[in-house]
Protein backbone atom coordinates (compact mmCIF):
# COMPACT_ATOMS: atom_id res chain seq x y z
CA UNK A 1 0.00 0.00 0.00
CA UNK A 2 1.00 3.45 -0.70
CA UNK A 3 2.74 5.36 2.17
CA UNK A 4 0.83 8.18 2.82
CA UNK A 5 -2.03 9.73 0.89
CA UNK A 6 -1.30 13.16 -0.30
CA UNK A 7 -4.90 14.53 -1.38
CA UNK A 8 -6.60 18.18 -2.29
CA UNK A 9 -9.79 19.39 -1.28
CA UNK A 10 -12.18 21.00 -3.25
CA UNK A 11 -15.11 23.06 -1.49
CA UNK A 12 -15.06 24.78 1.69
CA UNK A 13 -18.85 24.18 2.76
CA UNK A 14 -19.33 20.02 3.46
CA UNK A 15 -15.34 20.33 1.98
CA UNK A 16 -14.55 21.22 5.89
CA UNK A 17 -16.39 18.16 6.77
CA UNK A 18 -13.88 16.06 4.87
CA UNK A 19 -10.75 17.66 6.32
CA UNK A 20 -12.01 16.90 9.42
CA UNK A 21 -12.10 12.89 8.53
CA UNK A 22 -8.94 12.79 6.15
CA UNK A 23 -6.68 14.78 9.36
CA UNK A 24 -7.58 12.29 11.60
CA UNK A 25 -5.80 9.89 9.78
CA UNK A 26 -1.90 9.50 10.26
CA UNK A 27 -1.76 7.77 6.69
CA UNK A 28 -3.49 11.32 4.82
CA UNK A 29 -1.92 14.48 4.54
CA UNK A 30 -4.44 17.33 3.35
CA UNK A 31 -2.00 19.42 0.90
CA UNK A 32 -4.59 22.02 -0.95
CA UNK A 33 -7.60 23.35 -0.75
CA UNK A 34 -9.86 25.10 -3.51
CA UNK A 35 -12.51 27.66 -3.30
CA UNK A 36 -14.08 30.10 -5.99
CA UNK A 37 -13.48 32.62 -3.56
CA UNK A 38 -9.56 33.10 -2.67
CA UNK A 39 -10.28 34.52 0.85
CA UNK A 40 -12.49 30.74 1.72
CA UNK A 41 -10.14 28.43 0.21
CA UNK A 42 -7.05 30.47 2.46
CA UNK A 43 -9.31 30.79 5.72
CA UNK A 44 -10.32 26.45 5.35
CA UNK A 45 -6.49 26.26 4.79
CA UNK A 46 -5.19 28.00 7.63
CA UNK A 47 -8.00 26.59 9.86
CA UNK A 48 -6.78 23.18 9.34
CA UNK A 49 -2.99 24.01 8.72
CA UNK A 50 -2.99 23.02 4.62
CA UNK A 51 -0.16 24.80 2.90
CA UNK A 52 -2.12 25.72 -0.72
CA UNK A 53 -4.91 27.61 -0.95
CA UNK A 54 -6.50 28.82 -4.23
CA UNK A 55 -9.24 29.25 -6.45
CA UNK A 56 -8.02 27.45 -9.56
CA UNK A 57 -8.95 24.20 -10.22
CA UNK A 58 -6.13 23.38 -12.00
CA UNK A 59 -3.65 24.74 -9.67
CA UNK A 60 -4.53 21.81 -6.91
CA UNK A 61 -3.33 19.08 -9.41
CA UNK A 62 0.00 20.90 -10.03
CA UNK A 63 1.06 20.05 -5.82
CA UNK A 64 4.14 18.02 -5.77
CA UNK A 65 3.49 14.54 -5.52
CA UNK A 66 -0.44 14.78 -4.83
CA UNK A 67 -1.77 11.29 -4.88
CA UNK A 68 -5.89 12.21 -5.08
CA UNK A 69 -8.42 15.23 -5.19
CA UNK A 70 -12.28 15.59 -2.90
CA UNK A 71 -14.53 17.53 -5.11
CA UNK A 72 -16.78 18.58 -2.77
CA UNK A 73 -18.43 21.88 -4.56
CA UNK A 74 -21.77 22.21 -6.62
CA UNK A 75 -23.13 19.32 -8.59
CA UNK A 76 -23.01 21.00 -11.72
CA UNK A 77 -19.01 21.61 -11.59
CA UNK A 78 -18.44 17.89 -10.46
CA UNK A 79 -17.75 15.93 -13.58
CA UNK A 80 -15.44 18.65 -14.91
CA UNK A 81 -13.65 18.59 -11.95
CA UNK A 82 -13.44 14.29 -12.34
CA UNK A 83 -12.40 15.15 -15.75
CA UNK A 84 -9.76 16.83 -15.24
CA UNK A 85 -8.60 15.25 -12.04
CA UNK A 86 -8.48 12.11 -13.96
CA UNK A 87 -6.54 13.59 -16.67
CA UNK A 88 -3.71 14.29 -14.44
CA UNK A 89 -3.92 10.68 -12.91
CA UNK A 90 -5.56 11.12 -9.57
CA UNK A 91 -7.50 9.36 -7.69
CA UNK A 92 -11.04 10.87 -7.44
CA UNK A 93 -13.40 11.37 -4.74
CA UNK A 94 -16.44 13.17 -5.28
CA UNK A 95 -19.03 13.96 -3.43
CA UNK A 96 -22.80 13.03 -4.31
CA UNK A 97 -24.51 13.21 -6.54
CA UNK A 98 -21.58 12.48 -8.96
CA UNK A 99 -22.67 14.02 -12.15
CA UNK A 100 -26.07 15.70 -13.47
CA UNK A 101 -27.30 12.60 -15.36
CA UNK A 102 -26.37 8.95 -15.66
CA UNK A 103 -24.87 9.34 -18.82
CA UNK A 104 -22.40 12.11 -17.92
CA UNK A 105 -22.02 9.64 -14.18
CA UNK A 106 -21.18 6.18 -16.37
CA UNK A 107 -18.60 8.59 -18.93
CA UNK A 108 -17.00 9.94 -15.29
CA UNK A 109 -16.76 5.84 -14.73
CA UNK A 110 -15.35 4.16 -17.81
CA UNK A 111 -12.68 7.38 -18.08
CA UNK A 112 -11.83 6.13 -14.56
CA UNK A 113 -11.16 2.38 -15.37
CA UNK A 114 -9.83 3.40 -18.04
CA UNK A 115 -7.25 5.52 -16.60
CA UNK A 116 -6.97 3.19 -13.81
CA UNK A 117 -7.48 5.59 -11.17
CA UNK A 118 -9.32 4.72 -7.56
CA UNK A 119 -12.75 6.43 -7.56
CA UNK A 120 -15.27 7.15 -5.01
CA UNK A 121 -18.87 8.47 -4.65
CA UNK A 122 -18.94 9.46 -1.10
CA UNK A 123 -22.55 8.47 0.30
CA UNK A 124 -22.09 8.89 4.52
CA UNK A 125 -25.41 6.88 5.05
CA UNK A 126 -24.15 4.07 4.11
CA UNK A 127 -21.78 3.93 7.01
CA UNK A 128 -24.30 4.63 9.81
CA UNK A 129 -24.20 1.49 12.45
CA UNK A 130 -27.87 1.33 11.71
CA UNK A 131 -27.14 1.01 7.82
CA UNK A 132 -24.57 -1.63 8.15
CA UNK A 133 -27.11 -3.71 10.30
CA UNK A 134 -30.04 -3.41 7.96
CA UNK A 135 -27.27 -4.11 5.05
CA UNK A 136 -26.28 -7.38 7.30
CA UNK A 137 -29.31 -8.54 7.91
CA UNK A 138 -31.01 -8.01 4.73
CA UNK A 139 -28.69 -10.19 2.93
CA UNK A 140 -28.73 -12.83 5.71
CA UNK A 141 -32.02 -13.68 4.74
CA UNK A 142 -33.36 -13.06 7.79
CA UNK A 143 -37.08 -11.51 6.77
CA UNK A 144 -37.52 -13.82 4.20
CA UNK A 145 -37.95 -13.18 0.35
CA UNK A 146 -38.19 -9.27 0.22
CA UNK A 147 -41.60 -8.38 -1.40
CA UNK A 148 -41.63 -4.53 -0.49
CA UNK A 149 -39.71 -1.60 0.22
CA UNK A 150 -40.56 1.51 1.71
CA UNK A 151 -38.88 4.88 1.95
CA UNK A 152 -39.42 8.34 3.12
CA UNK A 153 -37.04 11.78 4.24
CA UNK A 154 -37.76 15.20 4.51
CA UNK A 155 -35.11 18.16 5.18
CA UNK A 156 -36.59 21.45 6.01
CA UNK A 157 -35.75 23.86 3.28
CA UNK A 158 -38.54 26.15 3.57
CA UNK A 159 -36.44 29.15 5.11
CA UNK A 160 -33.32 28.91 2.49
CA UNK A 161 -32.90 31.84 0.27
CA UNK A 162 -32.49 30.76 -3.60
CA UNK A 163 -28.46 29.01 -3.61
CA UNK A 164 -27.49 26.47 -5.64
CA UNK A 165 -29.37 23.59 -5.35
CA UNK A 166 -32.45 25.43 -6.02
CA UNK A 167 -31.56 25.82 -9.52
CA UNK A 168 -31.41 23.32 -12.03
CA UNK A 169 -28.18 24.31 -14.15
CA UNK A 170 -26.50 24.11 -11.03
CA UNK A 171 -27.91 20.83 -9.28
CA UNK A 172 -29.85 19.11 -11.59
CA UNK A 173 -33.20 17.67 -10.12
CA UNK A 174 -33.58 19.25 -7.07
CA UNK A 175 -34.56 17.47 -4.11
CA UNK A 176 -34.61 14.10 -6.49
CA UNK A 177 -30.95 14.87 -6.72
CA UNK A 178 -30.08 15.96 -3.08
CA UNK A 179 -32.01 13.33 -1.24
CA UNK A 180 -32.64 10.84 -3.73
CA UNK A 181 -28.62 10.35 -4.21
CA UNK A 182 -29.06 8.72 -0.40
CA UNK A 183 -32.45 6.98 -0.58
CA UNK A 184 -32.02 5.44 -3.94
CA UNK A 185 -28.76 4.37 -2.76
CA UNK A 186 -29.20 2.82 0.40
CA UNK A 187 -32.03 1.05 -1.00
CA UNK A 188 -30.16 -0.42 -3.75
CA UNK A 189 -27.39 -1.08 -1.79
CA UNK A 190 -29.35 -2.98 1.12
CA UNK A 191 -31.56 -5.42 -1.45
CA UNK A 192 -30.01 -4.58 -5.06
CA UNK A 193 -30.83 -2.77 -7.95
CA UNK A 194 -34.30 -1.08 -8.97
CA UNK A 195 -35.13 -1.80 -12.51
CA UNK A 196 -37.99 0.66 -13.37
CA UNK A 197 -40.16 3.48 -11.27
CA UNK A 198 -42.83 6.09 -11.67
CA UNK A 199 -42.60 9.37 -10.19
CA UNK A 200 -44.35 12.47 -9.76
CA UNK A 201 -42.65 16.05 -8.63
CA UNK A 202 -43.82 19.01 -7.76
CA UNK A 203 -42.60 22.36 -6.33
CA UNK A 204 -44.25 23.65 -3.63
CA UNK A 205 -42.60 26.79 -3.05
CA UNK A 206 -42.06 27.99 -6.75
CA UNK A 207 -40.32 31.45 -5.44
CA UNK A 208 -37.61 32.37 -2.75
CA UNK A 209 -35.31 35.11 -1.90
CA UNK A 210 -32.24 35.80 -4.11
CA UNK A 211 -29.03 34.63 -1.82
CA UNK A 212 -28.01 38.59 -2.41
CA UNK A 213 -29.95 41.31 -1.22
CA UNK A 214 -33.39 39.29 -1.15
CA UNK A 215 -34.71 40.03 -4.29
CA UNK A 216 -37.59 37.05 -4.71
CA UNK A 217 -36.43 34.34 -7.71
CA UNK A 218 -38.42 31.41 -9.10
CA UNK A 219 -36.87 27.88 -8.36
CA UNK A 220 -37.05 25.61 -11.30
CA UNK A 221 -36.41 22.50 -9.63
CA UNK A 222 -38.54 19.97 -7.57
CA UNK A 223 -39.08 20.69 -3.90
CA UNK A 224 -41.65 16.99 -3.50
CA UNK A 225 -41.20 14.20 -5.31
CA UNK A 226 -43.46 10.24 -4.76
CA UNK A 227 -41.84 7.31 -6.65
CA UNK A 228 -43.34 4.22 -6.94
CA UNK A 229 -40.48 1.66 -7.80
CA UNK A 230 -39.72 -2.01 -8.90
CA UNK A 231 -36.72 -3.97 -7.75
CA UNK A 232 -34.88 -6.56 -10.09
CA UNK A 233 -35.35 -8.57 -7.07
CA UNK A 234 -36.60 -7.08 -4.06
CA UNK A 235 -40.53 -6.72 -5.07
CA UNK A 236 -42.30 -3.19 -5.44
CA UNK A 237 -41.53 -0.10 -3.30
CA UNK A 238 -41.79 3.30 -2.74
CA UNK A 239 -40.28 6.39 -1.99
CA UNK A 240 -41.27 9.85 -0.74
CA UNK A 241 -38.88 12.71 -0.38
CA UNK A 242 -39.33 16.37 0.87
CA UNK A 243 -37.35 19.52 1.07
CA UNK A 244 -40.69 21.19 3.17
CA UNK A 245 -40.57 18.98 6.31
CA UNK A 246 -37.87 17.73 8.28
CA UNK A 247 -38.57 13.78 8.95
CA UNK A 248 -36.31 11.44 9.78
CA UNK A 249 -35.12 8.79 7.36
CA UNK A 250 -37.39 5.78 7.40
CA UNK A 251 -37.21 2.92 5.32
CA UNK A 252 -39.20 -0.23 5.85
CA UNK A 253 -38.08 -4.03 4.03
CA UNK A 254 -40.48 -6.26 4.31
CA UNK A 255 -40.09 -9.76 3.51
CA UNK A 256 -42.16 -13.02 4.13
CA UNK A 257 -41.37 -13.59 7.47
CA UNK A 258 -41.04 -10.22 8.67
CA UNK A 259 -39.33 -6.46 8.69
CA UNK A 260 -36.43 -4.79 8.59
CA UNK A 261 -37.20 -1.39 9.90
CA UNK A 262 -34.69 1.69 9.37
CA UNK A 263 -34.47 4.68 11.16
CA UNK A 264 -32.00 7.66 11.20
CA UNK A 265 -32.30 11.26 11.91
CA UNK A 266 -29.56 13.70 9.35
CA UNK A 267 -26.00 12.78 10.06
CA UNK A 268 -25.12 16.35 7.86
CA UNK A 269 -26.97 18.11 11.08
CA UNK A 270 -25.25 16.03 13.46
CA UNK A 271 -21.81 16.23 11.86
CA UNK A 272 -22.82 20.07 11.70
CA UNK A 273 -23.43 19.86 15.96
CA UNK A 274 -26.80 20.90 15.67
CA UNK A 275 -28.34 17.64 17.14
CA UNK A 276 -27.73 14.14 18.14
CA UNK A 277 -27.61 11.19 15.87
CA UNK A 278 -29.36 8.08 17.30
CA UNK A 279 -30.27 5.92 14.06
CA UNK A 280 -31.85 2.37 14.93
CA UNK A 281 -32.35 -1.07 13.08
CA UNK A 282 -34.90 -3.54 14.10
CA UNK A 283 -35.90 -6.58 13.07
CA UNK A 284 -39.62 -7.71 13.57
CA UNK A 285 -40.30 -11.09 12.63
CA UNK A 286 -44.12 -12.61 11.36
CA UNK A 287 -46.25 -12.53 13.43
CA UNK A 288 -45.19 -8.86 13.28
CA UNK A 289 -46.50 -7.87 16.50
CA UNK A 290 -44.69 -11.06 18.31
CA UNK A 291 -41.12 -9.75 18.60
CA UNK A 292 -39.56 -6.91 17.67
CA UNK A 293 -35.55 -6.80 18.34
CA UNK A 294 -33.25 -4.04 17.96
CA UNK A 295 -30.28 -5.70 14.95
CA UNK A 296 -26.65 -5.26 16.94
CA UNK A 297 -24.97 -2.06 15.96
CA UNK A 298 -21.24 -1.65 16.07
CA UNK A 299 -21.49 2.18 17.67
CA UNK A 300 -17.99 2.74 18.97
CA UNK A 301 -16.89 4.43 15.74
CA UNK A 302 -19.74 6.88 15.61
CA UNK A 303 -20.09 8.30 19.20
CA UNK A 304 -18.75 11.67 17.96
CA UNK A 305 -19.23 13.62 14.81
CA UNK A 306 -14.98 13.52 14.61
CA UNK A 307 -14.94 9.78 14.92
CA UNK A 308 -17.54 9.40 12.54
CA UNK A 309 -15.64 11.52 10.07
CA UNK A 310 -12.45 9.77 10.67
CA UNK A 311 -13.90 6.17 9.99
CA UNK A 312 -16.05 7.26 7.05
CA UNK A 313 -13.01 8.97 5.51
CA UNK A 314 -10.20 6.77 7.00
CA UNK A 315 -12.06 3.57 4.89
CA UNK A 316 -12.21 5.80 1.86
CA UNK A 317 -8.28 7.09 1.82
CA UNK A 318 -7.18 3.18 2.80
CA UNK A 319 -9.10 2.71 -0.33
CA UNK A 320 -7.36 5.25 -2.44
CA UNK A 321 -3.89 4.36 -0.76
CA UNK A 322 -4.21 0.91 -2.36
CA UNK A 323 -6.50 -1.36 0.06
CA UNK A 324 -9.59 -3.30 -0.43
CA UNK A 325 -12.39 -1.55 -1.05
CA UNK A 326 -14.60 -1.53 2.35
CA UNK A 327 -18.52 -2.56 0.85
CA UNK A 328 -19.41 0.59 2.51
CA UNK A 329 -17.12 2.85 0.44
CA UNK A 330 -19.64 3.30 -3.25
CA UNK A 331 -17.52 3.78 -6.68
CA UNK A 332 -18.78 5.95 -9.64
CA UNK A 333 -20.51 2.80 -10.63
CA UNK A 334 -22.73 3.14 -7.80
CA UNK A 335 -22.99 7.10 -8.54
CA UNK A 336 -23.71 6.53 -12.04
CA UNK A 337 -26.41 3.70 -11.09
CA UNK A 338 -28.35 6.05 -8.70
CA UNK A 339 -28.24 8.74 -11.42
CA UNK A 340 -30.33 6.78 -13.82
CA UNK A 341 -32.68 6.42 -11.25
CA UNK A 342 -32.92 10.20 -10.63
CA UNK A 343 -33.14 10.45 -14.63
CA UNK A 344 -35.93 7.83 -14.85
CA UNK A 345 -38.04 9.63 -12.23
CA UNK A 346 -37.81 12.80 -14.15
CA UNK A 347 -38.79 11.51 -17.16
CA UNK A 348 -41.90 9.57 -15.86
CA UNK A 349 -43.03 13.03 -14.15
CA UNK A 350 -42.98 14.46 -17.80
CA UNK A 351 -44.44 11.67 -19.25
CA UNK A 352 -46.84 10.18 -16.59
CA UNK A 353 -45.23 6.74 -18.05
CA UNK A 354 -43.31 3.69 -16.25
CA UNK A 355 -39.59 4.36 -17.11
CA UNK A 356 -37.29 1.26 -17.10
CA UNK A 357 -33.94 2.30 -16.07
CA UNK A 358 -30.77 0.62 -18.17
CA UNK A 359 -29.93 -2.89 -17.55
CA UNK A 360 -26.21 -1.71 -17.26
CA UNK A 361 -24.55 1.60 -16.14
N1 LIG B 1 -22.72 13.65 1.42
C1 LIG B 1 -23.45 14.51 2.12
O1 LIG B 1 -24.10 14.19 3.11
C2 LIG B 1 -23.43 15.95 1.69
C3 LIG B 1 -23.77 16.97 2.57
C4 LIG B 1 -23.69 18.28 2.12
C5 LIG B 1 -23.28 18.54 0.83
N2 LIG B 1 -22.99 17.52 0.00
C6 LIG B 1 -22.55 17.75 -1.39
O2 LIG B 1 -21.36 18.52 -1.38
C7 LIG B 1 -21.33 19.37 -2.49
C8 LIG B 1 -21.12 20.81 -2.02
O3 LIG B 1 -22.21 21.19 -1.20
P1 LIG B 1 -22.04 22.27 -0.04
O4 LIG B 1 -23.28 22.20 0.77
O5 LIG B 1 -20.73 22.12 0.62
O6 LIG B 1 -22.03 23.64 -0.91
P2 LIG B 1 -21.51 25.09 -0.47
O7 LIG B 1 -21.54 25.22 1.02
O8 LIG B 1 -22.29 26.04 -1.28
O9 LIG B 1 -19.95 25.11 -0.88
C9 LIG B 1 -19.60 25.00 -2.17
C10 LIG B 1 -18.09 25.15 -2.39
O10 LIG B 1 -17.93 25.10 -3.79
C11 LIG B 1 -17.49 26.39 -4.29
N3 LIG B 1 -18.30 26.77 -5.46
C12 LIG B 1 -19.52 27.33 -5.50
N4 LIG B 1 -19.90 27.51 -6.77
C13 LIG B 1 -18.90 27.07 -7.54
C14 LIG B 1 -18.70 27.01 -8.94
N5 LIG B 1 -19.62 27.42 -9.81
N6 LIG B 1 -17.55 26.48 -9.38
C15 LIG B 1 -16.61 26.05 -8.53
N7 LIG B 1 -16.76 26.09 -7.18
C16 LIG B 1 -17.88 26.59 -6.70
C17 LIG B 1 -17.72 27.36 -3.17
O11 LIG B 1 -16.80 28.42 -3.34
P3 LIG B 1 -17.07 29.92 -2.83
O12 LIG B 1 -17.92 29.80 -1.59
O13 LIG B 1 -15.71 30.45 -2.55
O14 LIG B 1 -17.80 30.63 -3.93
C18 LIG B 1 -17.48 26.48 -1.95
O15 LIG B 1 -16.11 26.32 -1.72
C19 LIG B 1 -22.65 19.17 -3.24
O16 LIG B 1 -22.45 18.29 -4.30
C20 LIG B 1 -23.56 18.55 -2.20
O17 LIG B 1 -24.53 17.70 -2.77
C21 LIG B 1 -23.05 16.25 0.41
Amino acid sequence: MAQKLRIAIAGTGFGEQYAVGLQASPDVEVVGVFSRRLERAAAMAQKFGVPVSTRNFEDLLKIPYLDAVAIVTPNSTHAEFVREAIRARKHVICDKPLAMNGEEAAELYRLAEAAAVRHVTFVPYRFSPASVAIKTAAQSGQVGRVVSVTASWGVDLREEPLRWRFQRKLSGAGVVADLGAHIFDLMAWWVGPIKRVLGRCRTLMPIRPGEVGGRRRRVDVPDECWVLLEFASAGIGSAKLSWNAGRSQVVEIEGDRGQLIYESPSLLQWLQGKSGFAPSAKLALAPKSARVTDLPQQNKDFARPEDALARMLGDVATYLRGGEKPDCVATFRDGAQVLHVMDAVEQSNRTGKWVELPSDI
